[in-house]
């Protein structure tokens, strides 16, 4: 299990991550999609404790975690149960794996179709 609460990270006045509030339960596959700059590596690298996080942030890990870096977004979605679209370091979409494949932005925006 993952619950990351109001995560906030700066590199300097680089403000990289805004309040990011997600969680993972066990078991369960979830991918960030996110163009280059979006801040996928950062968020988990906060997870990890790689970079500090801003106070008031919470990360909560219970259990093991597999993390698996697959940088094709449409293999991404066939192999996770639901996604979220990270954008300029916050939140903007969210859904099922399936959904996310048919949604014709995320076709565009991640899948060049
Ligand atoms: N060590 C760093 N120092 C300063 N800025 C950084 C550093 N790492 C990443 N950034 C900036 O943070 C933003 C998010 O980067 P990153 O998390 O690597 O995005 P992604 O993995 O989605 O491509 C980008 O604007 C990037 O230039
Ligand atoms: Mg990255």
């Amino acid at each position: 299990m993952l619950e990351i609460r109001n995560l906030s990270v700066n590199y300097g006045l680089h403000r990289v991550l805004e309040g990011v509030s997600r969680g993972v339960a066990t078991g369960e596959l979830v991918v960030i999609l996110g163009a280059n700059g979006a801040g996928k590596t950062t968020l988990l690298k906060a997870v990890g404790g790689l970079v500090r996080a801003r106070e008031g942030s919470s990360v909560t890990i219970a259990g093991v975690g597999v993390l698996l870096v697959e940088q094709n977004a449409k293999r991404s979605l066939e192999i996770a149960d639901r996604g979220y679209l990270l954008k300029n370091g916050q939140v903007v979409g969210r859904g099922a794996a399936d959904a996310l494949r048919k949604d014709e932005t995320v076709q565009r925006a991640y899948l060049g179709l």
